[in-house]
């Protein structure tokens, strides 16, 4: 029989290790694969507020929630983000199942919410369809600052309408989110129009970038030398300094626009401003995913540019025809919460501490603990966050727990107070204690604590 022990040298070697002298194997001191990361209590309490606000603000503007599987077959994915690029070329974490279906953890939430709008026949319902969704997805980036491999996604989907004035509503929506959570400030909008699949429009813009690059080949990245055939959009948005130069001398998308199309990012624009919205036209702004027309935007760091952007979406007028449903327009946006998290954090913006312990109950004896056990029941559901300690330690121990936890109260129970009846109230601050009867505790409690304070959510009734 084998005995796993921890041994911290394991993790220097990050191999499990055989005890010499027993040969019992000592157990590998597991990590984290890499650019994943555990969300601990105190993060959990940003992403639990970015997830009300989200929901909140997702609700008021009629959107409702969809959750689509982590994981789909990977033609969905494909098809819509499209094969060249980065996304689907070089990220996907693609796996076979035991039947050899070819499966991949989604990368990103467009594609899901498109292949359940056209699964579940929401084109009957009355159109547009709002979803929003908040999500883990997977992408094999690059770790680095902001990059993870597993990152949180809040995003919006208006399926089923073409109008501007739909793109400026969800622009409205999407920087409302970031001023309730204190971090719009920090982001520019960025704002293009990469225009339609008409041959006069797009095609032909591409036509002639294509030979714009012919002949300059050499002086481009390895990358870009593949994105000339591939997906010659994507060299407008290179960061290395020689493709950027070649960039900032091709031709310009926004000369090529169908009748369509301009008037389209006119009123746009016009819609934008119209709503107080700060933007910023900008040219050579395409996203990496080849699903979009007309519209496309990202929320820049005004500090670091396009590197971290906080969020991006655009136009999909094509995407849930080319997944197998009725030609249908759509618009969406998703941001990153993790981006947004760590925003927040260097900006020292706090969030509601909903974890705060009350209350502390303490005891010694048999009898006392018995007591506590219904009063620690009491008091949580009179909304009081209570611990208590029931284990055998001194009442000197459970008191240093009871600091540990900082809570504002502690309620002790000894023989004494079995006994009489009674219970006593300290106040940790003020190192203050009363006696009280021990029938009157919760009650006493409640108006120490303030009703304000009581942690009394309920979620609502069912209707039988
Ligand atoms: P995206 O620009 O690929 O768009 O991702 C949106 C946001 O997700 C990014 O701005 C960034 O904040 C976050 N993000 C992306 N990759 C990572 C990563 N590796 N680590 C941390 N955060 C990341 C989309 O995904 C589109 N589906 C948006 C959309 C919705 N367009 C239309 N509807």
């Amino acid at each position: 029989m084998s005995i796993y022990t921890y041994n911290s040298t394991v993790m220097d070697t990050k191999k499990p290790q055989i005890a010499e002298e027993n040969n019992t194997p000592k157990a590998t001191k597991f990590q984290r694969p890499k650019g994943v990361h555990d969300i601990l209590p105190d993060d959990q309490e940003y992403f639990t507020f970015i997830k009300k606000v989200v929901r909140h603000r997702g609700r008021q503007s009629g959107f409702r929630r969809i959750s689509t599987p982590i994981f789909e077959f990977t033609d969905v994915f494909s098809r819509a983000i499209g094969n060249d690029t980065d996304v689907v070329s070089k990220e996907m974490y693609t796996f076979q199942d035991r039947k050899g279906r070819s499966l991949t953890l989604k990368p990103e939430g467009t594609a899901g919410a498109v292949r359940a709008y056209i699964e579940h026949n929401m084109q009957t319902m009355p159109q547009p369809v709002e979803l929003f969704y908040i999500e883990p997805h997977f992408r094999y980036d690059r770790p680095q600052k902001g990059r993870f491999r597993q990152f949180w996604q809040y995003g919006f989907e208006i399926i089923g309408e073409s109008d501007p004035a739909l793109d400026a509503q969800l622009i409205y929506l999407a920087r409302n989110i970031m001023e309730d959570l204190g971090v719009a400030d920090l982001f520019s909008l960025q704002i293009n129009s990469i225009g339609c699949s008409m041959p006069e429009c797009r095609p032909r813009y591409i036509e002639d970038l294509k030979n714009y690059y012919f002949g300059k080949e050499r002086s481009l990245c390895e990358d870009c030398r593949y994105r000339v055939e591939k997906n010659p959009l994507r060299l407008l948005d290179c960061k290395i300094e020689d493709c950027r130069i070649l960039a900032s001398m091709a031709p310009k998308l926004k000369d090529y626009l169908c009748a369509d199309c301009k008037e389209f990012h006119r009123q746009l624009l016009d819609f934008l401003k119209e709503m107080k919205i700060d933007y910023v036209e900008n040219p050579s702004l395409v996203r990496g995913l080849d699903y979009y027309t007309k519209t496309v935007f990202e929320f820049w760091d005004k500090e670091s540019g396009a590197q971290n952007a906080v969020g991006g979406g655009g136009r999909y007028d094509g995407l849930v025809e080319l997944m197998g449903g009725a030609p249908t327009p759509a618009v969406g946006f998703a941001a990153g919460i993790e981006r947004i998290v760590a925003n927040m954090k260097q900006e020292g913006i706090k969030v509601p501490k909903k974890d705060d312990l009350h209350v502390f109950v303490a005891q010694l004896g048999y009898e006392a603990k018995k007591k506590c056990l219904t009063l620690i029941t009491k008091l949580r559901e009179a909304g009081i966050k209570t611990v208590g300690a029931l284990g055998k330690d001194s009442m000197k121990s459970q008191l240093n727990h009871a600091n540990r936890f900082q809570v504002p109260f502690t309620i002790i129970l000894g023989i004494t107070e079995v006994r009489d009846g009674t219970a006593i109230i300290r106040d940790m601050k003020k190192g203050i204690q009363k006696i009280m009867p021990y029938s009157k505790v919760v009650e006493e409690m409640k108006k120490m604590i303030g009703e304000d304070s009581l942690d009394t959510y309920s979620p609502g009734e069912v209707v039988y």
